[in-house]
């Protein structure tokens, strides 16, 4: 969610803050903006909307050798041009680019600059002109100014600020919001994501909460807010440029559902020795051996995977396995259990909102394990251990593959832990072979596009509301399926227990009100195609999506056959299919739906 990048050195800044921005563009925002100097004159250019709007306002004389550039997703005002970042200084000599929130801004305002006249209405513009106020009224260093404005300052932020009196220097700091510094030969960057960097380098270095930065085009000083300086190594990261493009794909989304046979069999090389043994570190096994409960802590479609777990981990680990919305549980933990081990999912591995949980959790010191898409992301680096996805960059903001990918890595998991327990449910999971077939199962759904295609033509084209329902395992599905069509297409669609409906949500189903039946378990599916029934005689129109074992002549879509314990990869396929479909078929931005952020770092 939002973005920032800075630049300092022997390169066209200009260039290097423009492309950093497209490629953060995927994080979603609402407008845009630049601030470079070091050439013949300091330039400032915002813009609201998309990146190419602000490249389209760029003059040739834009140019320099340092800057900060900033994607903004609106907490503090309305999107408009003035609120865009960077923000400046009453004398425009300080210039400021922010991500997060500050909560104590009215009592800094009130207290600091009860005279100061701001030009919009966002946060930032009061944490710059403290800046200000410290180094031109009271006489302070820059760094010293910086240094005393973050003392007072609370909440979470990213900050770039530049001097435009001092093109040589971009101070940095951060608390809870993602931040990462790029080291080039000459020159030295500043960045939300490493992805944004990786053109000019591969070569990064961490910044934790409530250290400073001072980056030259050839040093990098790391301090903390006491200014005793800290020593960090730097680390080469392993990401592959070619792996962010779209190719000749419409959307990115489509790209990444497409891939998700890849990640099943990068997942198997990755965690499966070629006896078929688990390769999952011993460590995180014993770990979760110890517990007496497994506490899984996830937002949006990862809260939805650990659902989709849910089954298969209990079965495997005979353990209970609780699920917790992160955004909740930030601000009160239920009664726990004597052992817990915890689980945060996420495919950024940023989401602030799961990010404060694990805070409380190493506080009280119980084990955790991240499961994310990024190594070296915030909550990979802060819990006890990481087992990573490895499904390449997802850039859509819609998750797709990383959520097939978080069910896969934690079946893994749990195979190998009842393993280790000695229990016969995990001896006899042959999973390397159950994730083979997924992987082919999942390509079989894949050629079926046209005909998915042609249903959401007669079904989801003009509808505003729709419902999926399930049972067990495919309820859990049926979450995750509408939350998909939602946030892409604009549908209303609740994902509803099937059996649930009756009592009170039955009375929303009118004519042509689109159901979606998701049927996998031959145990419920009779009772699932008795409430299809019930929405039919309503005038409701519905489909079924069903798994081969239980599937009838006339269902719409047939997903082949896989292992229960995985059926959720399986059975979202399709969803995803439909939700990509429907957004497509409406002519809607599928990659960037209107409002959503891909990490949502403010909480
Ligand atoms: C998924 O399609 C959504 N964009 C969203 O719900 C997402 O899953 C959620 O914000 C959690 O993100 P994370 O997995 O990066 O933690
Ligand atoms: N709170 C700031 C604003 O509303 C920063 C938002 C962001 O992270 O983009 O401008």
């Amino acid at each position: 969610m939002c973005g920032i990048v800075g630049v300092v050195g022997n390169k066209n800044a200009t260039d290097i803050l423009m492309q950093g921005l497209e490629k953060l563009e995927y994080r979603g925002y609402d407008s845009a903006g630049i601030f470079v100097e070091g050439g013949d004159h300091a330039s400032l250019v915002k813009s609201v909307g998309r990146i190419r709007d602000l490249r389209s306002k760029l003059g040739i004389d834009v140019s320099g050798t340092a800057g900060i550039g900033h994607t903004r997703w609106a907490t503090h005002g309305q999107p408009t041009e003035t609120n865009a970042h960077p923000h400046t200084s009453m004398d425009e000599r300080f210039v400021l680019v922010h991500n997060g929130v500050i909560e104590n801004f009215k009592e800094i305002r009130d207290e600091y600059l009860p005279h100061d006249d701001f030009k919009g209405q966002t946060d930032t513009e009061i944490a710059v002109h403290l800046i200000a106020k410290f180094i031109e009224e009271d006489g302070m260093s820059v760094l010293d100014g910086f240094k005393k404005a973050l003392s007072i300052i609370e909440g979470s932020y990213a900050f770039a600020l530049m001097d435009a009196q001092d093109p040589d220097t971009i101070y940095v700091a951060k608390n809870k919001s993602p931040l990462l510094i790029g080291l080039g030969d000459g020159y030295n960057m500043v960045c939300s994501d490493a992805m944004a960097m990786i053109r000019e380098t591969s070569e990064f270095m961490e910044i934790h909460d409530k250290e400073l930065v001072i980056l030259h085009k050839d040093s990098v000083e790391v301090q903390d807010y006491y200014g005793n300086p800290v020593t960090r190594k730097s680390y080469t990261a392993q990401l592959d440029l070619s792996e962010i493009g779209k190719g000749t794909y419409p959307f990115y989304m489509l790209k990444e559902i497409d891939e998700q046979p890849t990640v099943m069999r990068h997942l198997i090389s990755e965690y499966a020795n070629p006896d078929g043994t688990m390769k999952v570190d011993s460590e995180v096994v014993k770990a979760v051996q110890k517990a007496d409960r497994i506490y899984i802590i996830a937002a949006g479609t990862s809260y939805n995977a650990g659902y989709g777990s849910k089954i298969m981990l209990e079965a495997l680990t005979d353990t209970p396995v609780e699920l917790g919305v992160a955004s909740e549980w930030g601000y009160g933990m239920p009664l726990l259990s004597k052992k817990p081990f915890f689980i945060f999912l996420s495919q950024s591995g940023e989401t602030a909102d799961s990010r404060q949980v694990l805070v409380k959790v190493n506080e009280l010191g119980y084990p955790s394990l991240t499961i994310t898409n990024v190594p070296g992301s915030t909550l990979s680096r802060e819990a006890t251990y990481t087992m990573l996805i490895g499904a390449g960059p997802e850039i859509a903001v819609a998750s797709t593959k990383a959520y097939t990918g978080q069910i896969a890595t934690l079946a893994f998991l749990a195979k190998a832990v009842g393993v280790a327990d000695g229990r016969k449910e995990a001896q006899d999971f042959d999973l390397v072979k159950e994730l083979s077939l997924v992987a082919q199962g999942i390509e079989a759904t894949l050629s079926e596009k046209e005909k998915i295609a042609a249903i959401v033509k007669d079904l989801l084209l003009t509808t505003r509301n729709a419902f999926y329902i399930g049972r067990k395992q495919d309820y859990f599905v049926a979450m995750e399926a509408s939350l998909k069509l939602k946030e892409i297409s604009y549908v209303q669609c609740e994902g509803f227990a099937a059996g649930e409906l009756k009592h009170g949500t039955i009375s929303l189903i009118e004519k042509d009100t689109p159901a979606l039946a998701l049927l996998s378990d031959p145990e419920v599916a009779q009772h699932t195609r008795g409430n299809v029934m019930e929405i039919s005689s309503r005038g409701g129109k519905v489909v079924t999506v069903a798994m081969e074992r239980v599937a009838n002549a006339d269902d719409d879509i047939i997903v082949g056959d896989v292992h229960p314990y995985l059926s959720a990869i399986a059975m979202v396929v399709p969803t995803q299919l439909i939700a990509y479909e429907t957004s497509s078929q409406r002519g809607l931005d599928v990659d960037k739906p209107r409002n959503l952020a891909k990490a949502v770092t403010v909480e």
